[in-house]
């Protein structure tokens, strides 16, 4: 078993307003709490939309829980005139700790190259963001490559030229098992989690390699996630659609009951 402390993520995507997310981050903190749940065993965050961060944050830090929270994209620029973008400055000014960078949504919606995460990423390490970092292949990429080629090319590109030592998280998402319901089993996740491991040895080092969690996402539900946390190199999952349930989530978190 890895020295890694596994990481329970929930991508809120574009659902729950500020009133629904404070109701979903209190009905879950309290859930975790009774069950006695240790967030010292398990980092669950949670990634809501821009406009609910502040309202989270204030909870949060009332609660004293310990839950974690970031959000789902950031500016590559720090501050000027780039209408609608979102500065990692103000994040970490929110007390944000994780910010998602290219997830696939914004890959295949808004066309972000590999080219564009990397800035992304350069600018969340800027401004003390750990950078949770989205690589997957879709279904057309899996016939043409197989199954870890893409991941590994995008673990490369976004990580390019960091120093050792930069705190980051990668999240494999299979583009194919997003909002699907088809999940992919977890001797795959380990297969492609552990290609992903590999490249971050090849671009932070062997050191950055052992201590970076590793995430699978893609259908992931409380009836699914052991067997993936069961696998060497899979560190913890980035949940979308089961993070907006909040007792669904915590049995995920608490994978481990
Ligand atoms: O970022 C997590 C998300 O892409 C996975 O979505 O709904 O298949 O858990 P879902």
């Amino acid at each position: 078993a890895s020295t890694r402390r596994p990481f329970i993520a929930g991508n809120w995507k574009m659902n729950l307003d500020h009133l629904q997310g404070i109701a979903l981050v209190q009905k879950l903190a309290w859930t975790l709490k009774d069950a006695s749940f240790d967030p010292k065993a398990v980092e669950v965050a949670v990634f809501p939309p821009f406009t609910d961060l502040r309202s989270v944050q204030t909870l949060v830090d009332a609660e004293r829980f310990g839950l974690a929270f970031g959000a789902q994209d950031l500016s590559p620029h720090d501050a000027g005139a780039y209408t609608g973008d979102v500065s990692g400055a103000f994040l970490k000014a929110l007390s944000c700790t994780y910010v998602l960078i290219g997830h696939s949504e914004r890959r295949q919606g808004h066309g972000e190259t590999d080219e564009v995460v990397h800035a992304k990423v350069q600018a969340a390490v800027r401004h003390g963001l750990v950078p949770v970092i989205c690589v997957g292949e879709t279904e057309e990429e899996l016939e043409q490559h197989g199954t870890s080629a893409v991941p590994v090319a995008q673990t490369k590109a976004a990580l390019a030229g960091l120093p050792a030592g930069t705190p980051v998280v990668v999240a494999y998402e299979p583009v194919w098992a997003i909002g699907t319901g088809k999940v992919a089993t977890p001797e795959t996740a380990q297969e492609v989690c552990g290609a992903i491991r590999a490249a971050v040895a090849e671009t932070l080092g062997p050191d950055d390699a052992a201590a970076t969690r590793i995430l699978y996402g893609g259908s992931v539900k409380s009836g699914n996630i052991a067997g993936f946390l069961r696998k060497g190199d899979v560190d913890g999952a980035l949940v979308g659609g089961a993070s907006l349930d909040p007792t669904e989530f915590a049995a995920i978190a608490r994978f481990q009951d």
